[in-house]
């Protein structure tokens, strides 16, 4: 089976690219991906996503809305693993020219009718982020906000390719749950290694001029897919 975005016909908003990546170990055909054990997950995400509510809801991660002091006024923006684009939008009506990558076609239809209900433009790309290019020193931000389904080559090769694809001096903003997580059981993976400690920001940020991490428990309210208590890691750097 196919991701549903890569078979059906693109819309101009709705952008299919499928780059190969030389580090990438995903199998690409005619410049699309095979997805192999890929293939589950993103059956999953395409029915968790087809429902009518916004399963994350409409408004911001609460960490990336904090971090509103810290955006440039304009610039270019990367969503990465966006899903119905709360946050993508959000940053575009911050004024930011935001591109929001996801593998979710169902996700990203919702994604569309939250920024025209915001009045607000975002360029959508139905990607594997493993395979996108994260094109050198392109965008003045880059966001990640709970996107733990990488195993860890995986999550090496995006976050070295979140970390080329921004700027100098460019902002990066992560959250995800931390393995105390597994204690609140109120979303996140179950794996252990796909769950973020500070000494696997520190290493796998590295190269980032500099950054500050913070790990702390908090009440989440962000939709069905994350409520109630929840053991979190932010990082905020520049390039
Ligand atoms: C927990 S959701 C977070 C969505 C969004 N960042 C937010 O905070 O609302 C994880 C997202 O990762 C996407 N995803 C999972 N594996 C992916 C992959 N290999 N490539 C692209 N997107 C992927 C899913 O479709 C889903 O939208």
């Amino acid at each position: 089976m196919w991701p549903s975005c890569f078979l059906s016909g693109q819309s101009a908003s709705k952008t299919a690219k499928l780059s190969p990546n030389e580090n990438s170990n995903v199998g690409l055909v005619a410049g699309v991906s095979i997805w192999g054990d890929d293939m589950s997950e993103h059956a999953r995400w395409q029915g968790r996503y087809a429902v009518p509510d916004y399963i994350f809801g409409e408004e911001p991660n609460a960490f990336l809305a904090a971090q509103k002091h810290l955006l440039p006024k304009s610039g270019k923006a990367l969503a990465v693993a966006d899903g119905e684009a709360r946050n993508g939008v959000w940053l575009a009506q911050q004024g930011l020219d935001v591109t929001s990558i996801d593998f979710s076609s169902n996700a990203q239809d919702k994604a569309r009718a939250l920024a025209k209900k915001r009045g607000v433009n975002i360029t959508l790309e139905c990607v594997d982020v493993h395979a996108w290019p994260y094109p050198e020193n392109t965008f003045d931000v880059v966001v990640e906000v709970f996107t733990q389904f990488s195993t860890p080559a995986e999550r090496e090769l995006k976050w070295d390719g979140m970390i080329r694809t921004l700027k100098p001096g460019g902002l990066l903003l992560l959250e995800g749950y931390t393995q105390k997580q597994l204690e609140y059981k109120t979303g996140g993976p179950k794996e252990l290694e796909r769950l973020y400690t500070r000494d696997m920001l520190e290493k796998g940020f590295a190269k980032l001029s500099r950054f500050e991490i913070k790990e702390y428990d908090t009440h989440m309210s962000e939709g069905a897919g994350h409520a109630g208590m929840a053991a979190v890691i932010d990082l905020i750097g520049t390039k």
